[in-house]
């Protein structure tokens, strides 16, 4: 029996439980994968001032993201396919999530429906909207996440076209799998994750089939993506979707100081500095690379998140440091739930939790509201 003491022995388990489209699916990044490396890479550049004696009692990490109060600063971001990593997987990681008190956003290209989620994990969770060129599909969408009163709106703004993973290419990637030879083959290794699979009538994209006429079979999701999603979306599409939502509205995928001014302009009540995991413009620079100028410019006027390459409390607590208001794990989640499903995702959750708390103390802090640049070390950090 494996010993879980960090999110990458959850990694491995997950490599081994699920099936390689889905696994290399979540793991990889755009073309030559060098943002999506340097995402990680750049956290392990910044280095913290170890102070000592100081009174270290009464710690908190608790905080608010958009108003919404937090065990800790660190929300499940959407990701794409989440129940092909384990059956069921969106109602239970939003489970954990909810359970450990952070949001857990549901993303479009979920399998769980929202209204399952809703009903299976309770209300008030986060949706993420991709904008497709259907727009009375769009216009249902955030009506339906109206009615599961979710709790912010997380609107992607860097996958209006896709950015091309090699893996996904190779493997065929959709959902369900097609039953190729090599496909049963790889499956045949991974039991534990069939008979999850073969026990739920989740197996398709749970918010679109059914949803939207014509469409059965999404055939590959490079494919699909490309057919359907808006590459017209732009800064008037934020207006009226912002609109019709209502609600609190959170615009992912800002790498940009002058997008982050049009952010800030739109009214929305954060941005997410993102590269979308390297998942995007390969040769973009890190999420944790971007973040200070960004802060530096739009920090007073909006909330400023950020996710890519976060694997560990540490990092987290770095991202706070360099003034995000929050921040989301997307991979790291995902290998506690394909590795161990609901328990897997809590256990990335306490992880993190107690990363955060004692890195947070050895610098001398006592709530992770008062962390500043000040925990940082000059020189080794990025600045505007
Ligand atoms: C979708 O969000 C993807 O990155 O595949």
């Amino acid at each position: 029996m494996t010993v879980i003491t960090q999110v990458e022995d959850l990694r491995v388990l997950a490599q081994k439980r699920v099936p390689r489209m889905f696994y290399d699916y979540a793991d990889s990044g755009s073309w030559t994968e060098s943002t999506y490396r340097a995402n990680e890479a750049d956290f392990h550049k910044i280095k913290f001032r170890q102070r000592v004696a100081v009174n270290m009692e009464g710690r908190s990490t608790a905080s608010t993201m958009v108003g919404q109060e937090v065990t800790m600063p660190v929300a499940l971001a959407p990701t794409g396919l989440t129940g092909m990593q384990h059956a069921d997987g969106e109602i239970l990681a939003a489970r954990a999530a909810r359970a450990f008190g952070v949001p857990f956003t549901l993303s479009t290209m979920s399998i769980c429906s929202i209204e399952d989620v809703a009903k299976h994990a309770g209300e008030g969770f986060w949706f993420q909207l991709y904008v497709m060129k259907d727009r009375a599909f769009i216009e249902r969408l955030i009506d339906r996440a109206k009615a599961a009163r979710c709790g912010a709106l997380v609107l992607t703004l860097d996958l209006q076209i896709l950015g091309q993973r090699h893996k996904d290419l190779r493997n065929g990637l959709s959902a369900p799998p097609k039953l190729t030879l090599r496909n049963i083959l790889n499956i045949a290794t991974k039991p534990g994750w069939a008979l999850g699979m073969l026990g739920t009538p989740r197996r398709q994209f749970g918010n679109i089939i059914g949803h939207v006429s014509g469409v059965a079979d999404m055939g590959s999701l490079s494919e699909w993506t490309a057919s359907q999603f808006d590459p017209a979306l732009n800064w008037g599409d934020v207006e009226w979707i912002k609109k019709r939502w209502g609600g609190k509205l959170i615009l992912k995928g800002i790498q940009d100081v002058e997008d982050a001014r049009l952010a800030a302009q739109s009214g929305a009540d954060a941005l997410i500095v993102s590269n979308h995991g390297g998942r995007q413009l390969d040769g973009a620079q890190s999420s944790i690379e971007a973040l200070p100028a960004i802060v530096d410019a739009v920090g007073r006027q909006i909330e400023v998140h950020m996710d890519g390459g976060i694997r560990s409390g540490q990092d987290v607590l770095k991202a706070i440091a360099l003034g995000a208001k929050g921040t989301y794990i997307g991979r790291a989640f995902l290998y506690g739930l394909g590795a161990m499903g609901e328990a897997g995702v809590t256990r990335v959750l306490q992880i993190m939790h107690k990363e955060l708390d004692l890195s947070m103390a050895f610098c001398g802090r006592t709530r992770v509201e008062t962390v500043n640049r000040e925990i940082l070390l000059p020189g080794t950090y990025p600045t505007a």
